[in-house]
Order: structure tokens, then sequence, then C-alpha cells
């Protein structure tokens, strides 16, 4: 079953032609990430499955379906998480389901279940601004997964983290990950990141026109610990590879 694809997409702002014929599938399930350099359209190809932007040309399906409008089954995690300041960390868990029409016994529930997942249970009443940068963001995760939606968007969602906390995060969502099966598109401008966590890695191409360079397979064993997933047997020949393709990619973009 194949949760979302782009066929043949193209994206323009203005005279600016983005991505041209980019064409991709994701497995629902799969972890995949996207590297490229800055400014390729990682965070362009999120919004288009998420439904923020139309393509100029092509097709963008989710679960079959062609993306017209925002895409429900699609939730976002930004690198600045979206928790509400007056709210608490409950609180702002509890905000999908109550949107979505949970009652709201049943949403201070399920809220207090997600903390507790992201081992924050007994911090349910701290507002954002009591909680560490790794506290909010695990309340920023159970905010996203509360939804059990099948769609996860990550734009380089962990990348403001220090570098202990940030292993610490990615190990506990490769977890909760397993345990929802969500399809997971996962941008990141860290390559080791990248092949640390994902089934796959697809690498654009320096813009204008950017498009799908290279789609390799990461088929270590799970589960991993990202903080020493660079010890795997298979690692360091996949890092090799996808890297000597990025490399000039990021030559391109920093000459053009
Ligand atoms: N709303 C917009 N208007 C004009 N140009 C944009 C807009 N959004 C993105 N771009 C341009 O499209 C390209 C891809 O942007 P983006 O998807 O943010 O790249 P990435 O996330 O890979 O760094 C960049 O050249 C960027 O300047
Ligand atoms: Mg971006």
């Amino acid at each position: 079953m194949t949760e979302v694809t782009l066929d043949s997409v193209g994206l323009r702002f203005g005279s600016y032609s983005a991505l041209q014929d980019l064409s991709f599938e994701v497995p629902r399930g799969q972890f995949a990430a996207i590297v490229g350099p800055t400014g390729c359209g990682k965070s362009s190809v999120l919004n288009l499955i998420g439904g923020l932007l139309k393509p100029s040309a092509g097709k963008v399906f989710s679960a079959g379906r062609e993306i017209s409008t925002i895409n429900r089954d699609a939730v976002y995690m930004f690198q600045q998480d979206a928790l509400l300041p007056w709210k608490t960390a409950l609180e702002n868990v509890m905000l999908g389901p109550l949107l979505r029409g949970v009652p709201r016994q049943q949403a201070v529930k399920d809220a207090r279940l997600w903390l507790e997942r992201v081992k924050l249970r007994d911090l349910d009443a701290r507002f954002p601004s009591q909680l560490s940068g790794g506290q909010r963001k695990r309340v920023a995760m159970a905010q996203a997964l509360i939804n059990r939606l099948p769609i996860l968007l990550m734009d380089e969602s962990f990348s403001a983290l220090d570098a202990q906390t940030r292993a610490l995060m990615e190990n506990e969502l490769l977890e909760l990950w397993q345990e929802i099966g969500a399809t997971v598109l996962f941008v990141t401008h860290d390559l080791e990141e990248a092949i640390a966590m994902a089934d796959r890695v697809l690498l654009f191409s320096a813009g204008p026109n950017a498009r799908l360079k290279g789609d390799y397979p990461v088929a270590l064993p799970r589960p991993r610990n990202v903080a020493e997933a660079r010890f795997i047997p298979g690692f360091a020949e996949i890092y090799e590879t996808v890297w000597r393709n990025l490399r000039e990619e990021v030559m391109a973009a920093y000459a053009g």
C-alpha cells in the first residue's frame, strides 16, 4: 500500500522553478529521510504533501487520493515547536483531540497517556516556559502523535537540540514510530541522522529545477540506537555513497 505519491511534480514560485519532474512513492509505514542542499525544496515537498502548496505541474497523492486542499491525514513537526505558551503541557497535548470533537474527559485521558509515553507524566501542569528544550520537544511529539494520523511530516525537527538530547529524542521517536506505524517524511540536513533513523534516504539535487538525484535503501537492523548507528556494519558504506552524491549538490548549490 502506497501512502504518498509524487507524480512528475513541478513547483514554481513566480518565475523561479524550484522543483521539476519530481516523482517518488512512499509505502505505508516507511520512515523516509529527505536530504539535499539548502534551498533545494525539501520543505516545499513536505508542504505539497501537507496540502499547503499546490504543484505547478504533476500530482500529489495521499493514500491514493489526489491532494487538493489541507491533507487531514498528515501532521507536522517543525524545528520550532508550536506549543501555546498560555496552556499547560497537558492542555497543549489535548488540543488535537478537542479540535476533532473528542469529549473533554477522553481527551484528558489520552493526553495523560501520551505524556507518559514521552516520559513527562509528572510535568503535565507545567507551562512551556517552565520546560527545558528537550521537554518541550517531548510535549510537541505527544501533541503530534496523539492524533494518530497516518503521515508524520518532520522538518529539521530535532536540529535545535543539543547533541545528547537530540539522540535521546531520536530514539524515542523511533520507538513510538514502530508502535504506531505511521509513514514518516523526515527532512534533515544531517546525513548521519538521516541514515541512522530511516529505511531509505531520498537525495534531492540543487535547485533550480531540483529533482530526485538518488534513492538509497538503508537496510540496517532495527531497533537502532541512533547514537551508535554509525558503528553498525554497513552504515559507513551507505554514508559514503550518499555523501559523494550529496557533496556534488552542495557544491553546485554553493556555486550557483
Ligand atoms: N513562498 C515562496 N516564495 C518564493 N520562493 C520560495 C517560497 N518558498 C520557497 N521558495 C524558494 O524555493 C526554494 C526551495 O525552498 P525550500 O523548500 O524552503 O528549500 P529547503 O527546505 O530545501 O531549504 C528556495 O530557493 C526558496 O527560496
Ligand atoms: Mg527547509
